[in-house]
């Protein structure tokens, strides 16, 4: 059993305390967006309240401060994905901003038409529609490896999916509709066995999983700092050095440039080169702290409890008469999406919600997925370090309501 101090852990989240519909709060939407802890709240305060002030090039106390602080972010987020560089971690808004700067920057230099991009049957819409319009500009034909009954990729098809065609593969880390954790080592090593790059999205993986961006040896991994406990609009794009570099700049103006005059302008170095423009500098500062709350439990531990509270909801749920869980993959993060026969999944939601229970319903923005699963959506409970036995406990007792209610 799990050594956390959970009541401890809740202490820091003020909005647990919320009641929604006359009950407490249960808040199982994690997967679309993790709650805050109060360290988080206070350094977004902090900074507008106490050195609020535009980062670089300021010579003044505050812009001084405000820069530390700005660059503090990128070394904790440099170990907190074991990359070799602070220069490989850019700041952008989020996984989908870190997507599309990929696509439209290596994919536009990069690739020519007939070239081959691999994506999965597991992907969100953000790692399936920057390929897509590349593919549209470039001719370039995109290809998806299928996922078995259970939800795992089907890395025999992957395998022949591969060819010297292949320029690029990007596949997400851990499933956000099913919770599935994908063998990221095995599709880097064989992907780059062909030439090819390989973009991970870990929007899901890092609140979840240790990652070591060298071991994996991927060429791309992107997250959102919302995902795991920081703020919104700020995002991370890692990437190996040298591919940076050869990489044209994204947005133009002002941070990304050397020097400007009306016949050439040359461009900074790495990472300012992908940074145009004032960044998102208070939620940057933030993120720190959420590492630091991370760090503070423990990605280990923090990965055991969630599993110990899957395998109770996944054993809770599973005995509910006409309930499916959807997604049974051999290794899966705390991410349960189910089924109740004859019951739309939005009124599902909607007499949880009643209960002042939070779950997500829809297709998870993986329409190709739910298409596959041959349903319209599914309901999603995903857990938190935060979470309990006992919200399970009560996420059950309303589901019997809502067959109670709908049936
Ligand atoms: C697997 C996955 N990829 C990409 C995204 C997009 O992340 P964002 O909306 O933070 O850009 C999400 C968000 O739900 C996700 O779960």
């Amino acid at each position: 059993m799990s050594v956390l101090d959970i009541t401890q852990i809740r202490s820091q989240f003020p909005i647990l305390e919320e009641q929604v519909n006359g009950k407490k709060l249960v808040y199982f939407d994690n997967a679309a967006t993790t709650q805050k802890p109060l360290k988080v709240i206070q350094a977004l305060s902090d900074y507008y309240g106490h050195y609020n002030a535009n980062i670089h090039r300021g010579i003044h106390f505050l812009a001084e401060k405000a820069t530390m602080a700005f660059e503090d972010t990128r070394n904790s987020l440099k170990d907190f994905i074991n990359a070799g560089k602070k220069e490989e971690i850019i700041f952008t808004y989020g996984t989908t901003d870190s997507i599309n700067l990929v696509a439209q920057t290596y994919g536009r230099k990069f690739l020519k038409e007939g070239d081959e991009i691999i994506i999965s049957n597991l992907e969100h819409h953000s790692n399936i529609v920057p390929w897509q319009m590349l593919c549209e500009e470039k001719g370039c034909i995109l290809k998806v490896i299928p996922i078995d009954e259970k939800g795992d990729l089907r890395l025999d098809i992957f395998d022949e999916l591969l060819s010297e065609k292949t320029k690029l593969v990007s596949v997400v880390h851990v499933s956000n509709a099913l919770g599935t954790i994908n063998p990221v080592e095995y599709i880097i090593q064989k992907a780059h066995d062909f030439g090819a790059k390989v973009l991970i999205d870990g929007a899901q993986a890092s609140s979840h999983l240790t990652i070591d961006v060298q071991a994996l040896d991927a060429d791309f991994y992107v997250f959102s700092a919302h995902k795991f406990y920081g703020p919104t609009g700020m995002g991370v794009l890692y990437g190996k050095e040298d591919i940076l570099n050869s990489m044209p700049p994204y947005r133009g103006g002002g941070e990304m440039i050397k020097e400007v005059s009306f016949e050439k302008t040359t461009y900074n170095e790495l990472p300012y080169k992908f940074e145009a423009g004032t960044p998102n500098i208070a939620d940057v500062v933030a993120v720190k702290y959420a590492i630091d709350f991370i760090n503070e439990i423990g990605k280990e531990n923090m990965a055991q409890y969630e599993n110990e509270l899957l395998v109770y909801a996944s054993n809770k749920l599973a005995a509910i008469e006409g309930l499916k869980i959807v997604g049974e993959a051999k290794q899966k993060v705390s991410v349960l999406s189910f089924v109740i026969d004859g019951i739309h999944p939005q009124d599902i939601g909607v007499i949880l919600d009643q209960q002042g229970i939070a779950v997500r319903t829809g297709h998870h923005c993986t329409q190709p997925l739910m298409k596959t699963l041959n349903i319209l959506g599914t309901a999603r409970a995903s857990f938190a370090v935060y979470n309990t036995f006992e919200e399970i406990d009560r996420l059950a007792f309303g589901i019997e309501k809502v067959k109670k209610m709908v049936l």
